[in-house]
């Protein structure tokens, strides 16, 4: 009797499991692709400032500004993470048409991304190559930073910089520096080296929280500023690169409309992977959180290390969506709530976020003279003046070549006119 009950509570047990992960379809879909962007592991400070008590390479695991093996593990488990979520979309055996690895082309980025396929492709069975190691290389492809617009986003853009100095010129921002200036002049006497930008004043705080990551004594000092009062203007020189829709437009607007492109591709059956990954950097993740319209929601901050947004398309009754997480600790991710909710319709997101996608963006970013307003200011317009005053010689000089070569022909025609007329005269 007891057994049969038992037997009964366990189908019960069963069934009920059954449909809670039917239910579970039945909500999310199927995930079909996906594409992840994340930020590097732990690392050393880039640059320590001038009057830094811990500026000498030797206290320090790892040359300035590498992965440290605190970084490597950290992106081995993030792997392993990985191929838990990911496990339906790309197989145990590395299959070069299920996935592609693309780093932006630094070490620390580079390393990131091969630690974290040490956790995501453990050799298995065949595919152990060497009994020495548990480990198979797979491929990370890069591009010159230079020549990236896509992932390092440091390709030359004249119409981003003109917009970026334009941004920092406005009221709102000049109230910033307004706002910030006893720090800016705190720091300039402490840290031994000029401070007057939001951007500098980051820098320097990256420095202190590494410091502090690593048990360091901060000096004296810094407890005046740091964390809270530098926290709030590094925070907001995450935001300030993709501050204008123009501005993320330029900045991120590629990476986003590639990895839309990749699913809208995947959905019209063409040939593409199931899954990107994108190793990059703390401003590559929040001018993605930017661009997507959650991160003054979120709150401006520094994304940390391992940071990570994951984009899933979801295929649903023929139709497909498109949900997107961020994940900033060990936990679990936080789906984010876009413009066009938390799961959005594929082709919606290609129209909530037009203004956001170049179309042409070489040419977007081609600083044309009509575009350029008139109010600009002397600093940023050095080479406009330049510009300007050229154009205006050029002017000048064609006026002067056409009043000479009109008096010329003018006498050139009164000559062949007397000559004419001496000729028809002497005739
Ligand atoms: C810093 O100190 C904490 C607490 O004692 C410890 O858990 C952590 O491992 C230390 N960090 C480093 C990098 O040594
Ligand atoms: C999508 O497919 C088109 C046509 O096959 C191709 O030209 C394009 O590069 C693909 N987009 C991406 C982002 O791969
Ligand atoms: C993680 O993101 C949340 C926003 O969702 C933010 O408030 C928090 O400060 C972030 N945590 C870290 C460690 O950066």
């Amino acid at each position: 009797m007891l057994r049969i009950k038992i037997f009964t509570l366990f189908v019960i047990i069963l069934l009920n499991l059954n449909v809670l992960i039917h239910c579970a379809i039945e909500n999310n879909g199927k995930l079909i692709a996906a594409s992840i962007i994340f930020r590097h592991g732990d690392r050393t400070p880039v640059e320590p400032y001038p009057n830094d008590p811990y500026k000498d390479q030797s206290l320090w695991p790892a040359h300035f500004g590498q992965l440290t093996n605190t970084g490597k593990r950290q992106h081995f488990e993030l792997g392993k993470w990985f191929r838990a979520r990911y496990n339906s979309l790309v197989s145990d055996k590395y299959n070069p048409d299920e996935m592609l690895v693309r780093s932006t082309d630094m070490d620390r980025t580079l390393m990131s991304a091969m630690s974290n396929l040490a956790g995501f492709y453990p050799p298995k069975d065949l595919d152990i190559w060497n009994e020495e190691i548990q480990w198979q290389p797979i491929p990370v492809h890069t591009t010159p930073e230079k020549l990236d617009e896509i992932l390092a986003a440091k390709k030359s853009c004249p119409v981003y910089d003109y917009e970026l100095k334009k941004l920092y010129k406005s009221p709102e921002f000049k109230a910033y520096d307004q706002k910030y200036k006893p720090i800016y002049k705190y720091l300039t006497q402490y840290a031994g080296k000029k401070v007057d930008s939001i951007q500098s004043v980051q820098n320097i705080y990256s420095c202190l929280h590494i410091e502090q990551i690593y048990n360091f004594t901060l000096p004296e000092w810094t407890k005046e500023v740091f964390p809270d009062k530098m926290f709030e203007i590094s925070g907001l020189s995450f935001a300030v690169k993709t501050y204008t829709p123009l501005l993320a437009r330029l900045k991120t607007g590629p990476l986003l409309k590639e990895i839309l492109n990749l699913f809208q591709n995947k959905t019209e059956g063409k040939k593409t992977k199931n899954l990107y990954i994108y190793s990059a950097h703390d401003t590559t993740v929040a001018n993605m959180l930017n661009t997507l319209g959650v991160f003054k929601l979120l709150g401006y901050h520094n994304p940390p290390y391992t940071s990570h947004i994951l984009f899933e398309l979801i295929e649903k009754n023929n139709d497909y969506f498109v949900q997107v997480f961020y994940r900033n600790t060990t936990g679990d991710p936080l789906l984010l709530n876009l413009p066009c909710g938390t799961l959005c319709p594929l082709n919606q997101m290609f129209k909530t976020y037009k203004d956001v996608l170049p179309i042409n963006w070489e040419e977007e970013c081609q600083l044309s003279l009509l575009q350029m307003p008139l109010d600009i200011n002397v600093e940023n317009s050095l080479s406009l003046m330049t510009i300007f005053s050229f154009i205006a010689l050029m002017l000048f000089v064609g006026v002067i070549v056409l009043f000479i070569a009109t008096v010329y022909k003018r006498r050139d025609y009164l000559s062949e006119d007397k000559w004419n007329r001496w000729g028809n005269e002497w005739n």
